[in-house]
């Protein structure tokens, strides 16, 4: 199998103080990749951080407020000097039904998952253009591509994000900078949890392969994404779901 190569390259992945965004972080490491860890909880992150090396930088920023967006941007690229490498993962997914959700919250749920992933990959992919090389990996969800029960504010971001994927796709498309998207299924992340244990199980059984994601199989493609390995892939959305959508 191919060694995903990420020396001399450097990632800012947003939401890494835990759950995926901190497997996504510490894979990227791991492949060689100067890591910069941007999430709301700081002292999380800052642990997260140290946890994963010396070299990994945190960064505390609420996504939500474009403001902080803009100032975690420069500090960023001050301490990474380039962002070659970015993984809109931050998200939130309140557990709401379709009829009880309010206004308030349902532009909370965009500002932090559509907005922010929009308005942040503008920002980054203005250097990644001018370099020719950048790679930008969106967390989506199987919720983007199929109804549940609950959360469709949630779903509907995430559909938001896979139809984004494209057109920053096709605009960096002749620059050397690739955009695509990756849709998991249940993973084993604080996020899950609070659907609750019995909950868990029961939908674990609807799944063809009999169990939730890891963080670091999901990690693993975001890396494969990010190497020379995703050079020619642009556009696409990557379905991991243990077999619940398959086409
Ligand atoms: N866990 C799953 O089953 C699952 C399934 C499909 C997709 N996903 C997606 O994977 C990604 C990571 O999910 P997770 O399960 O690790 O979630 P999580 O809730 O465990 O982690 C999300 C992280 O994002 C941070 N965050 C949230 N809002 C923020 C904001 N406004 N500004 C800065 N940071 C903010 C949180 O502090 C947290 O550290 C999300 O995009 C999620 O939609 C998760």
């Amino acid at each position: 199998m191919t060694t995903i190569n990420l020396s001399g390259r450097t990632a800012l992945v947003t939401g890494a103080a835990g759950g995926l965004g901190a497997a996504v972080a510490e894979t990227l490491h791991n492949a060689g990749a100067q890591v910069a860890l941007l999430d709301q909880d700081s002292e999380a992150n800052r642990h997260t951080a140290t946890r994963i090396g010396d070299s990994a930088v945190a960064i505390t920023a609420d996504l939500a407020d474009l403001t902080q967006l803009d100032r975690a941007h420069r500090e960023a690229v001050e301490r990474l000097g380039t962002i070659d490498i970015l993984v809109n993962n931050a998200a939130m997914a309140p557990m709401n039904g379709l009829w009880e959700i309010e206004p308030a919250e349902w532009d909370a749920v965009f500002a932090v998952n559509v907005r922010a992933s929009f308005f942040l990959t503008r920002t980054v992919a203005e250097g990644m253009r001018t370099r020719g090389f950048g790679r930008v990996v969106n967390i989506a969800s199987l919720s983007g591509q199929k109804a549940r029960p609950t959360s469709v504010h949630y779903g509907v971001s995430k559909a938001a994000l896979i139809a984004m994927t494209r057109n920053f796709a096709l605009d960096l498309a002749a620059h050397g900078v690739t955009v695509n998207a990756v849709a998991p299924g249940m993973i084993e992340t604080p996020m899950v949890h609070t659907i609750g244990k019995q909950k868990m199980a029961e939908l674990a059984a609807d799944i063809p392969v009999g169990r939730i994601a890891e963080p670091t199989e999901v990690a693993d493609l975001v890396c494969f994404l990010a190497g020379d390995t995703g050079a020619f892939i642009t556009g696409a959305t990557y379905d991991i779901n243990g077999g619940v959508l398959m086409r």
